[in-house]
């Protein structure tokens, strides 16, 4: 169990994920440090947690350690000890075997195994044990994603007094798909256990209260939900718990400033210049997922060069990959595929000292990601499916200079949101062959006021709003107490 919270009193605030939004690491010298863990959960709520002075109940990224709390600068940090082999079945196995494939429309095939199932069961419990120790009375608690589906009923039952939110980071499934897994129902009721449910989309939030009577049994309402407004509501027993939408966003104000200082700048141009100062310079920074469609990107540009539409003698690709669950199959294959389909590209269409694919296997310290994007003239956002996609609002935030062009999937959350880029379909190349190609050409008058629009969107929606808009609606809640159903 966590040792006693300072003061005892507990925390008032607490957000429950399953990583920190810092990774233990072990250097080979046997010394340990903490660098920032992976992925876009931890861009958008580290902010959040500073600004609220909160505790943050999570996983250290690392097995079989047992690590005590850290308290810096007003934030709690409350590890959860995860052994080798809940790695493997839990995270691994469950969440990234079985959920993370179901809920991104089965782009690879979901497994389902008892055993990762009860080590979800087993962990989610030890998370809500945790949280109920470390909040303090009244606490409001924010529960994060698909890995802790479980603990808001498993929480509620051991601290009724707690007020619980949950956000799904990742789409929710069509109901088609969802109605896959073995354990539909547990989720949902699993679920039912938060006062409010938070999608980044309306159709989300739809899917999920047509689950809710269809396995839960529950009634719902059954008006369409709107972005930040009308919630849906279903009735458990004398609870009422909302559902809605809550698109999420990046600290954008800082990132914009961020890119207009002298030193990102300066990086940018000397960027420019190793790359052998290219016409058009397109970018592509994805965690190694295959939700991503890195092969789809680079396929669409093999062939354009192919068809001459492309001259590699003055574009060049930039990819940044970072590094992400190395040890799940589906990712070690993508791996190998996508670095053939690189090696194939470079050996047909670049020149000596000058190679059309530049790849980087890593995480990208900060600065040196934002001055990659005020250096790209062209961002390629290509997934399959992507709840939201940060990184296509980080290069709208850092276009200070209102031009660049970005070229986004329309299976993308933020797809619904920034109706000015180059929206292709993904799953039809010539759609993202011409998207790239228009992102390319266009006269930059029409790419001004592109980025124009996509920025007054950026800039106002920021992850502020969207805490602000979900803490504000639990908050309602609280005072609201059992609610009529609307409709
Ligand atoms: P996901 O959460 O699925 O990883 P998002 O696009 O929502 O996707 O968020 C990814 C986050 O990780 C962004 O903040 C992005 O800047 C960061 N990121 C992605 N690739 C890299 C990289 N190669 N180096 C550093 N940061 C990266
Ligand atoms: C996405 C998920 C997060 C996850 C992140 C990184 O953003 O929504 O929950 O933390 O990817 O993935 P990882 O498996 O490394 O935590």
């Amino acid at each position: 169990a966590p040792k006693d919270p300072p003061g005892s009193a507990g925390s008032g605030f607490v957000v429950v994920a399953n990583r920190l939004p810092v990774d233990l690491e072990h250097l080979p010298d046997g010394t340990k440090r903490w660098k920032r863990s992976p992925g876009g959960l931890v861009t958008a709520l580290e902010p959040v947690l500073r600004s609220n002075n909160g505790a943050w109940v999570g996983w250290a990224g690392v097995p079989d350690v047992d690590v005590d709390p850290i308290i810096e600068d007003g934030l709690e940090l409350y590890p959860v000890p995860l052994s080798a082999a809940e790695v493997a079945d839990y995270y691994e196995g469950f969440s990234n075997g079985t959920l993370w494939p179901l809920y991104h429309d089965v782009i690879v095939r979901p497994e389902y195994h008892r055993d990762w199932w009860s080590a979800y069961v087993e962990v989610n419990r030890r998370f809500a044990e945790y949280t109920a120790k470390v909040a303090a009375e009244g606490a409001t608690v924010w529960v994060q994603d698909y890995q802790l589906q479980l603990v808001p009923k498993m929480l509620r039952m051991l601290r009724p007094d707690l007020t619980i939110g949950f956000f799904l980071h990742i789409p929710f499934p069509p109901v088609e798909l969802f109605m896959q897994l073995p354990w539909r129902t547990e989720i949902v009721e699993g679920l039912l256990g938060a006062d409010l449910i938070g999608f980044h989309l309306p159709g989300g939030a739809q899917n999920f209260l047509f689950l809710a009577r269809r396995l839960a049994g529950q009634p719902t309402s059954r008006g369409t939900v709107g972005v930040r407004s009308k919630l849906g509501v279903v009735q458990v027993g004398f609870r009422t718990v909302r559902v809605g939408a809550f698109p999420i966003s990046i600290a954008s104000a800082g990132l914009d400033e961020l890119s207009r200082r002298r030193s990102v700048r300066e990086r940018a141009a000397q960027i420019r210049s190793e790359l052998g100062n290219p016409k058009h310079i397109l970018l592509g920074v994805d965690r190694l997922d295959y939700t991503k469609g890195i092969d789809i990107r680079l396929a669409a540009l093999q062939e354009l060069l192919h068809d001459g539409r492309l001259d590699p003698s003055e574009t060049v690709m930039v990819q940044l990959a970072t590094p992400s669950r190395e040890r799940v199959e589906s990712y070690i294959q993508m791996r190998g595929d996508i670095e053939r389909q690189v090696g194939r590209i470079n050996g047909e269409f670049s020149r000596v000292g000058y190679p059309f694919v530049h790849y980087l296997h890593r995480p990208i310290p900060r600065e040196e990601l934002v001055a990659f994007f005020v250096a790209a003239d062209v961002m390629l956002v290509t997934p399959l499916r992507d709840g939201m996609n940060l990184v296509a609002k980080e290069y709208v935030a850092a276009r200070s200079g209102v031009n660049g062009a970005l070229v986004l999937s329309e299976f993308t959350g933020a797809a619904a949101e920034l109706r000015q880029a180059y929206l292709c379909n993904p799953h039809d190349l010539d759609s993202v062959e011409n998207a790239i190609m228009s992102a390319i050409e266009d006269d930059p008058e029409a790419k001004r006021r592109r980025m124009r629009s996509l920025r007054r969107q950026v800039l106002a929606h920021d992850v502020d709003r969207w805490a602000r808009a979900f803490l504000d609606s639990l908050a309602q809640d609280r005072v609201a107490g059992s609610a009529l159903l609307p409709d």
